[in-house]
Parts: C-alpha cells; structure tokens; sequence
C-alpha cells in the first residue's frame, strides 16, 4: 500500500489581535478566567480586507511555492465562514495562487470537522494516483455575538496542507474512529453571521464523540493510548483540550499520572492560546504547534488527531513522523509572524467585528489594512474582488 499523508504544512492568522486582558476589563470579568479558565491569552482578528479567501491564500502561498504546480490534482477548502452559498471559495484561491485550469476546486462544510473529511477523501485520491498531489486548506474566522459567553473564544487563521505519496512530515494511516450524531449544540443558519450555541452543552457534545471516536480507533487499528506518544485535539479554547485528553485517558484506561497526561499537550497550545478558535483550521495549527514546538526530535513517534465539528462530527486518526520533518516545516515564519502582530484597542476591535460589507451589490473599495500578501480589494456587482500586494 502506498504511504501518504502531510508533505507540507503551514498556518495564516491576521496581524491584528485583541488581548483577552482588554477584553476582560471591558466586559468586566476577572481576567483569570479566560487566561486560566478558558486558556486563551490572545485572539486574532480580522481586518474588513482579510477574509477566509485572504487567509487560505496567505497560508498555501509558501507551499505551492516550493512544488510543481501541475501535480495538484485538487484544491480542496474547507470551512464553516464562506463567502458565497454557491461558488467555492477555493476558486478564488487557485486564481490567486495561479493554478493550473486542469487543478480541481472544491469547498466542504461541516461545522469545525470538515477539513479531515478533506484530508481522508484527498489521501484516497493520492491514493489512486500517487503521483498527484492535493492541497487542502482549512480556513475560519470564528466570530461570537459581542458580550456572549463564546466572545473571549473568538480567533481566525488558515492553514494549507499538501497530502502526498511518501510524504516528508506525516503519515497517515488509514484507521480512524468516528463518531456521527445529530445535535443542536452549535450551528449557523444562512441568515445569520454568528452561530447559535449552547457552549456547556457542546463541551459534552465534544467529550462523548471524543471517547467513541477513540475507542473505535483502537478496536479498528490495535493502537492503544500508551503507544501514542502525542494527542493534537480541536481547540475551541485549550481547556476543552485538557478536559477532552483527560476523559479519553480515562475511558482508554491508562495508568499515566494526570501531570504526564496535562505535559503532553503542552506543545499543541502554545499557538491556540495566541490565536483563538479558528474552526476547521484549529486541530491542525495544533499540529504545527507541536512540530514546531516540540522540545524532543519526534521522529517515528505516533501522532494521535481528534478533529471535531459541532452538529456533530467527530474523527480520531493517527500518523508517524518521518525522519527529516524539520526540514519542511516553517518554523520561525510561523514564530514570526505571530510576534510581529499589532495589537487592537477595545474600540478598534469593535470597528473590526462591526465592519459589514455592501449587500446591495454597490462599489465599495476597502482600506488597506492587512499586511498579507493577498487582500480583499473590493466589492462590486454583488462580487468580490481580491489582490495579490507586492512586498
Ligand atoms: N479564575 C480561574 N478560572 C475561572 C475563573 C477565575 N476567576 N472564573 C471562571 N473560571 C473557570 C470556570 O470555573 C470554568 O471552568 P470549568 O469549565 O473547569 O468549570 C471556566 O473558567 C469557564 O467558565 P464558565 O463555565 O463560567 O464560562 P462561560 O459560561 O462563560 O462559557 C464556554 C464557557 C461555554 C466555553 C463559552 O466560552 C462558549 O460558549 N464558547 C463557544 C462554544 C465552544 O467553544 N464550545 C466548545 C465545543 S464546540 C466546538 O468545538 C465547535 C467549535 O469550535 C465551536
């Protein structure tokens, strides 16, 4: 069977971010609440010219920079903030990135999980065809009703990924656990800009698929807990990660002491708790976050993924590390880019969340805000129209 899995790896966020001390004081809150209670210190957010267009395209750029464009068979998007109900935002990203017209676009749906859905169906195509490739992008901007419990658990950011045959970062394999159930803790209608949630009631939603995903993970691939060496889990906030590990350690029946169980995770939230939630895009900038921060080489050790998405979906699936990672990552862009962001004041927090596009199909250019390469340049005949800014 041929091997496949992750060749190249690499994560967007905005360069803006509101810190959740400002927050706290604003709404007032002890602000330990979401710095220990929740887990986050910081959240990006989005200017009016970034969109999950501008951040998926920021994110695949350095990626199909370093590959041959003609072997992406497919470009793969997926998201629960889309731009439009018809056209898939991935092909306003394979005209950004200039793709090949013999390239396949596509968008999937499904609330926080869908972007795994896009990793089993893109290693399927590799499969076929080992020597094409697929680049899959998870996009998000996670936005919460001003003043509701889910504010401090906002954020945004993008991450592209090229599943190929003997990949260079991680392969997969192809036993996973899933678990499928219908639930109303957290969904979207069309006329709506922010979810309906039950936040408690998701954290459970979140738990239980988490265990029956893991227990058949197991039963269908023979690993038990104590062969993986790393969990990398959904981050909605980085508590819900703790408390998801330490529920599957439980139920896994493992004798690991709590404090080896709580290290852990240690490295898969450093970038979490500087970006927020950014949906789809959150499980695998948790990925990033433990190869690049990673304090052992993890070199054929086994990497454990728990992706989820409310409604609910909820996926475990597991890879090996492949000798020479270090290589592909992106390391210290990733770092920098992360430290070079601006801050936001209250109220030009409020001015970035207030900001609403035309709906009426009118002119409307916007001011240049994001210092990304790709921007949202402006709105006319109900379209929208992107650039690519030279730097
Ligand atoms: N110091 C330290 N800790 C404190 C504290 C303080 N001063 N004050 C409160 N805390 C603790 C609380 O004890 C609580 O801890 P436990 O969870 O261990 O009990 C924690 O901080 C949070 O406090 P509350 O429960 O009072 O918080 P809340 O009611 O304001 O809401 C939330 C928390 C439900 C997560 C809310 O932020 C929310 O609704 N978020 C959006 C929904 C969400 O993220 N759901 C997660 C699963 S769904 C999913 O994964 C899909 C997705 O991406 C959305």
């Amino acid at each position: 069977m041929t091997k496949v899995g992750i060749d190249a790896i690499n994560f967007y966020t905005s360069d803006f971010y509101l810190n959740l001390e400002e927050l706290a004081k604003e709404r007032g809150v002890d602000s330990d609440k979401f710095k220990i209670g929740i887990g986050q210190e910081r959240m990006s957010f989005p200017s009016p010219d970034e969109d999950i267009v501008t951040m998926a395209a920021n994110a695949a750029y350095p990626i199909v920079q370093n590959c041959d464009k003609s072997k992406i068979s497919t470009i793969m998007l997926a998201t629960e903030t889309g731009v439009d109900q018809s056209k898939a935002a991935s092909i306003f990203v394979h005209e950004l990135l200039g793709m090949p017209s013999t390239t396949r676009a596509v968008e999937l749906k499904q609330a926080c999980y869908s972007g795994t859905a896009g990793v089993q169906m893109a290693c399927a195509l590799v499969e076929r065809n080992p020597e094409e490739q697929v680049l899959l992008i998870m996009s998000d901007i996670a936005k919460y009703d001003l003043d509701s419990p889910g504010e401090p658990t906002q954020g945004c950011g993008a991450v592209a990924i090229l599943i190929s045959a003997n990949p260079s970062i991680l392969e997969l394999s192809p036993k996973t656990g899933i678990h499928t159930e219908s639930s109303h803790d957290f969904w979207r209608p069309n006329y709506r800009q922010t979810p309906v949630v039950d936040g408690k009631y998701s954290t459970l939603v979140y738990i239980k698929a988490a265990k029956k995903a893991f227990a058949q993970l197991t039963e269908k691939s023979g690993v038990a807990f104590d062969e993986i060496d790393n969990f990398c889990y959904h981050l909605p906030f980085s508590t819900m990660g703790v408390k998801a590990h330490l529920k599957v350690a439980k139920s896994a029946k493992t004798e690991k002491p709590k404090e080896e169980l709580l290290k852990q995770l240690d490295p898969i939230l450093i970038y979490n708790k500087e970006i927020g939630n950014s949906y789809t895009a959150s499980i695998y900038i948790a990925l990033c976050s433990l190869l690049d921060n990673s304090e052992t080489d993890l070199t054929g050790q086994k990497v454990a993924l728990f992706s989820f998405g409310s409604g609910c979906v909820g996926e475990f699936f597991y890879g090996t590390v492949v000798e020479g990672y270090k290589e592909k990552l992106h390391t210290e862009a990733h770092k920098a880019q992360l430290l070079n962001r601006t801050e936001l004041s209250f109220s030009e927090y409020l001015r970035f969340y207030q900001f609403k596009l035309p709906q009426d199909g009118s002119t409307f250019q916007l001011e240049h805000e994001t210092r990304g390469m790709f921007r949202l340049a402006e709105i006319k005949d109900h379209y929208r129209v992107y650039s690519k800014c030279e730097r």
